[in-house]
């Protein structure tokens, strides 16, 4: 008879070898549907859309989406020089499944850090050509000009850049707290954009990737899987993922 059997899925998912998986499984830490199931040879006959292990919920899909509320301090690197690398925020089981970070975020910035192993997703959202507006808080360490507001809405050049960047749209909050919004997800761009008119960013977080916020209930360090709804905020779909 076909059938996906546990300790395969187990193993699918990056928990371990086949022989870790089996071992978690007669631990009875495998919960599926409120039956906990400690036989490593357990047929599903259809796989089922979420697992309990050791009663952590965890899709049974291979593609991950993830929100991170990235802390400062922290590399967007799985080879981090200085800090601990972001991915040592996430379970130790990701890190086999291949992991990026879409657009980076630097050790000194914190806010809205999206993860994926699915490479057309990371490419929807950092293809130069859509443009998905990524949208920052910053506070500034000078007061904030309307010359420097007319400059950054025209366009600035930045150093080693082919082409003139400006901000999409931008918010004055007080005179050294402003929101903006850019397409580009350049090298440390909105420093680059705040130092080229003259100003100096002293922090700044990532808020929202197209339409989907930072989820206000994670604190720095916390993460949480994408829902259907926060993938249709960044235009974006899978069917394979929620049918
Ligand atoms: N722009 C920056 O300068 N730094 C970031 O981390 C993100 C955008």
């Amino acid at each position: 008879m076909k059938g996906l059997i546990a300790e395969r899925l187990l193993a699918s998912l990056g928990f371990g070898s086949r022989k870790d998986s089996r071992k978690i499984i007669r631990s009875k830490a495998l919960e599926v549907d409120g039956q906990i199931i400690d036989d490593p040879n357990y047929k599903f006959q259809n796989k089922p859309e979420f697992i309990y292990v050791y009663g952590e919920k965890t899709p049974t899909i291979i593609d991950l989406y993830i929100m991170l509320h990235k802390p400062l301090q922290v590399e967007c690197s799985h080879r981090p020089q200085h800090h601990v690398s972001v991915y040592s925020l996430l379970p130790e089981r990701f890190l086999s499944m291949k992991l990026s970070s879409v657009g980076r975020l630097d050790v000194d910035s914190s806010g809205l850090l999206l993860l994926s192993n699915d490479g057309q997703f990371i490419h929807h959202l950092e293809s130069p050509k859509r443009g998905i507006l990524k949208r920052y808080s910053i506070s500034l360490a000078r007061p904030f000009s309307s010359d420097q507001e007319q400059a950054l809405l025209t366009g600035v050049a930045l150093k080693g850049e082919r082409n003139i960047v400006h901000a999409k749209s931008l918010k004055v909050h007080s005179p050294t707290q402003i929101e903006l919004e850019i397409g580009e997800g350049l090298y440390h761009q909105v420093r680059r954009m705040f130092a080229a008119v003259g100003n100096h960013v002293e922090s700044l977080q990532r808020i929202a990737v197209g339409d989907l916020f930072l989820d206000s209930s994670l604190s720095p360090g916390d993460w949480r899987f994408l829902q259907k709804t926060d993938l249709e905020k960044l235009s974006f779909q899978n069917t394979k993922l929620f049918e």
